[in-house]
């Protein structure tokens, strides 16, 4: 039996921590339960985040086994290498795809039912991995995807046209990666499309701006890694973000990696798409007019992540 009020992490490394205390902040669920394969680690967070409970709200975060996450209703994955300076997502496949394979199988044999959000990287390699390890629906395996991209997105327009954040509507598809791209087409401010509203703020020619504003987006990663070694507190919100949609089901709209079958022209691996998410995963993939560039980039970024795809054992 689902609860439909318990989370469970599995990996507590920056990653983990950062989505518990995200999580926690939010009042999102009553239980969750932390694992790692240092279980040290799952008890020190655990009894870190519970000692800043006075101040938020009342829950229960322990560390657990996988016994404990049986009835949890979204299990979010984060264990696995993460990327040094210099890496790319993809630079982490063969590793990070055996270490997935092994947590699906204990996910399996404790028969999880619920929704498994996947967040390790490369994400949409490894939310194809653990769909087809796991056997489950295809609506119920999802990945974090683009959604902290997009929240990038958002807020690089946001300050170059000084508006609030959540006014930006704009969203980033494909790799949660080097190939990923802009929906430019579809961006706009409060409804106002992208061009007229950045000519409200004195732009002769905004569309100069956008490969730039592109590129600062694709790149954050890897700029923030070489300050300061990881990111952390991005992807720990919009996983939380995620999860959030699932146990509210809000019938969210969001960028999550999810598996395409023929939607795009593309099948059988797993990107960000703009994604109605519940509390069954992902209910709908939408199938949005993109124009031309767009529908031949996504293409491109698909090529990449099948490349990769290949190379798995
Ligand atoms: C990043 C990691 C989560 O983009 O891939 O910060």
């Amino acid at each position: 039996m689902i609860n439909i009020q318990k989370a469970a992490i599995i990996g507590c490394g920056f990653v983990g921590a950062s989505i518990a205390y995200a999580l926690m902040q939010k009042g999102t669920f009553s239980e969750i339960v932390l694992l790692d394969a240092n279980e040290k680690k799952a008890e020190g967070e655990a009894m870190d985040i519970s000692h800043g409970l006075p101040f938020a709200h009342a829950m229960d975060i322990y560390a657990g086994k996988y016994e404990d996450i049986r009835d949890a209703s979204v299990i979010i994955i984060t264990a696995g290498a993460n990327q040094r300076p210099g890496e790319t997502r993809l630079d982490l496949v063969q590793k990070n795809a055996g270490i997935m394979k092994s947590i699906i199988r204990e996910i399996k044999r404790v028969k999880c039912e619920g929704i498994l959000l996947i967040v390790s990287n490369p994400v949409d390699i490894l939310t194809y991995v653990a769909l087809k390890e796991s056997g489950f629906p295809s609506s119920r395996v999802i990945g974090s995807g683009t959604v902290l991209d997009t929240a990038r997105l958002k807020y690089i327009l946001s300050e170059k046209l000084k508006v609030d954040s959540r006014n930006v509507h704009a969203f980033i598809i494909g790799e949660h990666g080097d190939s990923e791209l802009p929906v430019w087409s579809c961006a706009n401010i409060y409804g106002i499309g992208l061009g007229d509203f950045a000519k409200m703020k004195g732009y002769k020619n905004f569309t100069s701006e956008m490969e730039e504003i592109y590129h600062a987006v694709r790149d954050s990663a890897y700029e923030i890694i070489e300050r300061k070694g990881a990111t952390y507190y991005g992807i720990g919100m919009a996983a939380a973000r995620i999860a959030e949609a699932i146990v509210r089901d809000s019938h969210a709209v969001v960028p999550v990696s999810v598996l395409l079958n023929g939607e795009y022209g593309l099948s059988d691996l797993c990107l960000s798409i703009p994604a109605i998410v519940g509390s069954e995963g992902a209910e709908q993939v939408l199938e949005i007019a993109f124009n031309e560039d767009e529908n031949k980039k996504l293409k491109k970024s698909a090529e990449e992540l099948k490349a990769v795809l290949h190379t798995i054992q």
